[in-house]
């Protein structure tokens, strides 16, 4: 069924007070915006409301402070990228509610943007409080939602605020529903999930989910351990999530009835240590030895990995094959990032740790749809709920 999200076109903005609700929750390192992807994608909607004569303010969540000022989760240093990103200035307002908040956003002329401190500083936004999500409406006109990383969230500033306010989906939000929609509804077949991160416990909902409607997975990472293990393998001191292995081998189980393609890692690239100067080796992946753990993929499994993606017509790309922010241990979701680049299907790469990669490697233009959702992305394949979609419905 195809979702019509209210779309910000239709909406008259000029001279209105607009509250958009950005995902700015992006990597810092040394205080600084490490990776600005995220705030790259939301400009298209920025610079529409700016040209239409908007007085803008954005509201963002950053980490995780738990209803707490945490100064280094401040959004500062989003406030100075966006500003270099739009040749504007873009104050950082002290909060995200009262009385700065409302007589600067009277102060504001057209086409002025200004970013709210974030908002997860206050306990009302993940409790979707209501006295908070009206505090948080009440300076403005017109709310837009552009935040599609963070749509699988109930909070106030998803869906709270919408109560108070006649709400639009912006661009990045409608792109990313389209072409995940598509995904979700009629993919080309063969249609592969590549599945990798640290821990099968964050990916075994998407595989559950999505077996019945994939032609295969490929699972790499630290995830792929408890796979191996199922099947008796030695895997050495390798990540091991014991209370699931009855889940992996059901799952295993089901691939094998309903004709789905499971692979696994052939060989690893093994370690005493988790280190950018440990020593490696490459072992056969059921034969881990005991004193080591795998921590990537070996050649063999880039090999026969690279060779099945480029077969598919559809690769959604969840999770690194490897611990590659070492540098021992990054060859492994290199070679796979280059492989799916040249693959001649769809190729879709869910966001945070993946996308990241991905950037970094430069290869962001080579895929059809690199989303800035994560946990938003999987949850929306997965067809869950999406809380904060329900209230832009057309
Ligand atoms: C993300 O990075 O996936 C989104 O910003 C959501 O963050 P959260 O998982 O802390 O809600």
């Amino acid at each position: 069924m195809e979702m019509t999200l209210r779309d910000l076109h239709e909406a008259d903005v000029k001279g209105k007070a607009v509250l958009l609700r950005a995902d700015f929750n992006v990597p810092l390192k040394d205080g600084e915006v490490a990776e600005d992807f995220r705030i790259r994608k939301t400009l298209p909607t920025v610079n529409w409301l700016r040209d239409q004569g908007a007085r803008v303010a954005i509201v963002s969540h950053l980490g995780r402070p738990k209803g707490k000022k945490v100064p280094e989760l401040s959004l500062r240093p989003v406030a100075e990228r966006l500003s270099h990103l739009l040749g504007a200035q873009v104050p950082l307002l002290g909060d995200c509610i009262g009385n700065e908040v409302k007589r600067t956003v009277e102060g504001l002329g057209p086409g002025e943007v200004v970013l709210l401190e974030n908002v997860r500083f206050h306990p009302g936004e993940e409790a979707n409080d209501a006295d908070f999500a009206r505090a948080l409406a009440e300076p403005f006109d017109l709310f837009v939602n552009d935040a599609f990383a963070v749509c699988h969230r109930a909070h106030a500033s998803t869906v709270g605020v919408t109560q108070y306010l006649p709400a639009y989906a912006g661009f990045l939000l409608q792109e990313e529903i389209k072409v995940l929609s598509k995904l979700r509804e009629s993919p080309e077949r063969p249609y592969y999930l590549l599945i990798g991160g640290k821990k099968a416990k964050d990916k075994l909902g998407v595989l559950e989910e999505l077996l019945p409607v994939v032609d295969g997975i490929l699972i790499g990472g630290g995830a792929a351990f408890t796979f191996l293990k199922a099947k008796g393998y030695e895997i050495g001191r390798s990540v091991l999530e014991e209370e699931l292995l009855e889940k992996v081998k059901g799952i295993a189980e089901r691939a094998y009835r309903n004709g789905v393609l499971l692979l696994l890692p052939r060989d690893v690239v093994a370690a005493r240590e988790l280190s950018d100067s440990a020593d490696t080796v490459i072992v056969p992946a059921d034969r881990i030895p005991p004193d080591m753990m795998g921590l990537d993929i070996g050649p063999e499994t880039v090999r026969i990995f690279s060779e099945k993606l480029k077969e598919a017509a559809t690769v959604v790309w969840a999770g690194p094959m490897g611990a590659f922010e070492y540098k021992p241990f990054s060859r492994g979701t290199e070679a796979i990032a280059r492989a799916l680049a040249e693959a001649p299907g769809f190729t879709v790469v869910g966001g945070g740790e993946t996308g990241e990669a991905v950037i970094a490697l430069g290869l962001e233009e080579k895929f059809d749809h690199l989303s800035t959702g994560g946990g938003a992305t999987l949850a929306f394949l997965q067809g869950k709920p999406m809380p904060a979609l329900e209230p832009l419905m057309a």
